[in-house]
């Protein structure tokens, strides 16, 4: 399933965008900020707060930012908000055609790099592509890409990986048996088995230690500028990759960094790799529980799985509609890195840009299946061609694991569905409206 919107939306010549960019003033923008952007950063944007993610469940808080936005959207004749933070500028795109734009004008003018991303992700990754100024991205981006076989739907390590996936199926399938329950605290550690023994190697599959580093590196990074770096624990999850690097276990994606033809130091890629996987494992278990509750899910993806192919494409879709529905991105953020000139108004440089996902994944105007379940959509095309759904981004710093992920997790989901689990809750997920937010953490299936 390759990202279809290979070019940008038509604008006029020099300009990203026809509409004007409309200013809050401060009282609105903080009130905004407040219902939008509050509930999301309280979560956690970089590792979720469990207490905060089942209050944000309770409340909706996605539903609240959503009409928000809408309601903007509405006054403004879809024109970008302004919002005036102090220090700092934020733009909302609420159009979808200006967040093709500012997708398809990555990495320049619009670079990945914000300031918000760079000082929380610095904590653990500071070599990372994503907050790399433009002339460090193309070696790092070719490294990844060439170790996640971006471009193929099928990776060339696909057997090992889904063997991977499968003997830990297995052993949760047994464990769920014995004890009729598969929740968080069932699901995580068997997720991250099948992680470490994907990314890092079969050697790696017991070292909670390397996982373990980066989860309290990320928790870190959840407070951005306001906590200081551990150089020490940062020094030695470096160490721990490297020595995966070296290693290189065939069959692992780290192999295949450790024979990219890029400069960069493989290992300093790997962080964004085991964090990025965690929103798979959160998008498999709502996944889950959607099939849970809704039988004809459920025996699509049993009769899909049946097959034994590496490309099972309603699975795919299954995840895909998971991240839509509930996004693992929650803000999708650019810093200008040059003035752009947005209908009649040009803005600075340095100017900061915010997609809320939540919003523009949901938005009835555009799409029929807005609050449906619909895998269907990312196979016929339909989602791909919309610049609005952006679950993966989209653009030219599209996720480069986005179809290294999708193996994964949809070989996982499928696996999974093949056990005869209920969800408690299943008049929540059986009908749509689905919910606007829903805690992947309160997720509870059991055994019939
Ligand atoms: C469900 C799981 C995942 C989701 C929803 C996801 C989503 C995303 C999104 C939205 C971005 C763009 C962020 C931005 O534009 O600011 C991104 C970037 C990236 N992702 Fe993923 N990702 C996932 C898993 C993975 C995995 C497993 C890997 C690697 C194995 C990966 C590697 C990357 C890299 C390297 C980037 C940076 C790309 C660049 O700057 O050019 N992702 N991902």
């Amino acid at each position: 399933m390759p990202d279809a919107r290979a070019t940008a939306p038509p604008t006029a010549p020099g300009t990203v965008s026809p509409r004007t960019p409309v200013d809050l003033g401060v009282a609105r923008s903080i009130a905004v900020a407040g219902r939008v952007l509050g509930p999301l950063v309280a979560q956690g944007a970089i590792v979720r707060r469990p207490r905060v993610t089942a209050w944000a469940e309770r409340r909706q808080t996605d539903r609240t930012a959503t009409a928000v936005l809408r309601g903007l959207r509405d006054e403004h004749g879809g024109a970008p908000v302004v919002l005036d933070l102090g220090p700092r500028r934020m733009v909302l795109p609420l159009h979808a055609d200006d967040v093709g734009a500012l997708l398809a004008g990555s990495p320049e003018p619009f670079s990945p790099a914000s300031r918000e991303k760079r000082a929380a992700l610095r904590h653990f990754e500071p070599d990372a592509v994503l907050i790399q100024p433009s002339d460090r991205r193309p070696e790092r981006r070719l490294l990844n890409e060439q170790a996640l076989d971006t471009s193929e739907p099928v990776h060339r390590d696909a057997e090992a990986l889904l063997a991977a996936v499968d003997r830990e199926t297995q052993a949760l399938t047994a464990r769920v048996g014995t004890t009729g329950v598969l929740d968080w605290p069932a699901f995580a550690p068997a997720f991250w088995l099948i992680v470490r023994s994907v990314v890092l190697g079969a050697g790696a599959r017991d070292d909670e230690r390397v996982t373990d580093v980066i989860w309290a590196l990320r928790q870190d990074a959840n407070w951005a500028f306001l906590k200081p770096r551990r150089s020490r624990l940062r020094h030695e999850l470096a160490e721990r990759l490297r020595a995966y690097a070296d290693r290189a276990e065939p069959g692992s994606l780290i192999a295949r960094a450790a024979q990219s033809s890029a400069a960069p130091d493989p290992a300093g890629q790997v962080p964004q790799w085991l964090f990025a996987f965690d929103a798979a494992g959160a998008a498999v278990l709502r996944a889950l529980a959607v099939a849970a509750s809704r039988p004809v899910v459920r025996e699509r993806l049993r009769s899909e799985a049946a097959s034994g192919a590496a490309m099972q494409p309603y699975a795919r879709g299954s995840v895909l509609e998971s991240v839509r529905l509930w996004p693992t991105t929650f803000v999708v953020l650019r810093d200008a890195t040059a003035p752009t000139v947005w209908g009649s108004r040009e803005l600075s440089a340095g100017t900061g840009f915010a997609v809320v996902s939540a919003f523009v994944h949901r938005d009835p105007e555009r799409l029929g299946f807005a609050h449906g379940f619909e895998p269907e959509a990312w196979l016929d095309g339909r989602a791909d061609a919309d610049w609005g759904l952006l679950p993966f981004s989209g653009g030219p710093v599209s996720c480069p694991g986005r179809n290294v992920v999708l193996l994964v997790a949809g070989r996982l989901l499928a696996g999974l569905a093949e056990l005869d689990l209920a969800f408690p809750r299943a008049r929540y997920l059986a009908h749509d409206p689905l919910p606007a937010t829903f805690d992947h953490y309160g997720v509870r299936l059991l055994g019939r």
